[in-house]
């Protein structure tokens, strides 16, 4: 049975090409809404969007750039007419190293796309739906990365912990418009991300003995929950932050 509410929906998705993007925009086109798939990579975005049958439209843009967030919705609004849902979900890993060694440049790479990026996207995206006066929601992809610390990853576990704060700022300002703002945090999944930060091919059995699941997720795993979400089903849940992770953080 598809989750309530989701059929005809307007759905934006940022981080679209690959991974968990690309897994939100299949399962979304599945439950019947039409979709904006956005990302920088635009042959990897043509081509993963090519491969889905539904009405989706493909948009080049880097959300790091306050125009192009602004362009990505006025492009979904040209044409399907509306935004309804969002997915806050492009976001980039950066080097691991010791906070000693982390050069400063890097640290802003990570912060431009994962916290300042979002945060215009989910402005630009707020904004429309505001204005259209019919409600809606948003799901922000964190990372457990951002509920517990972990070496070798202060850019980015710093970037997740904002996010997840901005999420609860977004739902406080919008539940009064009816925009329902929640944030997932997955735990490892087996996405093109992953891989060569932990060579998941690699990685021999029972490497992930440290969640109760023992294993990775499947992008199409997290993707289920933010459909969850999004949909009618989640109708009570917002300013949630939710761990899709395996268990690893119980
Ligand atoms: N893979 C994991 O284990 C994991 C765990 C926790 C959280 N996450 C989060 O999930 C989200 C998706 O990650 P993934 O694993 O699918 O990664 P991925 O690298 O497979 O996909 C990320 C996508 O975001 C796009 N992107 C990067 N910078 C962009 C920009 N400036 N503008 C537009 N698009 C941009 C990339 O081109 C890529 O297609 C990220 O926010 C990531 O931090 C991933």
């Amino acid at each position: 049975m598809p989750f309530a509410g989701l059929e005809g929906k307007v759905a934006l998705v940022t981080g679209a090409a690959r991974g968990i993007g690309a897994a939100t925009c299949l399962r979304l086109m599945q439950e019947g809404c039409k979709v904006v798939a956005v990302d920088v990579l635009r042959e990897e975005l043509v081509q993963s969007c090519a491969a889905m049958s539904g009405e989706v439209v493909v948009v080049v843009a880097d959300v790091s750039r306050e125009q192009d967030c602004d362009a990505m919705v006025t492009e979904a609004v040209l044409h399907f007419g509306a935004l309804d849902l969002f997915v806050n979900n492009a976001g980039v890993i950066g080097p691991r190293l010791p906070i000693t060694e982390l050069p400063v440049e890097e640290f802003d790479r990570v912060h431009a796309v994962n916290i300042r990026g979002a945060f215009m996207a989910l402005r630009a995206a707020l904004r429309q739906m505001q204005a259209q006066g019919r409600g809606g929601a948003v799901v922000n992809v964190a990372s457990v990365g951002g509920l517990a610390a972990q070496p070798l990853s202060a850019a980015y576990g710093s970037s997740k912990r904002a996010i997840i704060g901005l999420s609860g700022t977004a739902a406080h300002e919008n539940g009064p418009h009816g925009i329902r703002v929640n944030a997932v945090c997955p735990g490892a999944v087996d996405t093109p991300m992953l891989a060569p930060a932990m060579n998941l091919a690699a990685v021999p059995e029972g490497a992930f003995k440290g969640s109760p699941l023992g294993r990775a997720a499947n992008p199409s795993e997290v993707a289920a929950f933010i459909a969850y979400l999004l949909s009618d089903e989640a109708s009570y849940q917002t300013g949630g932050v939710y761990p899709v992770d395996g268990g690893r953080t119980i």
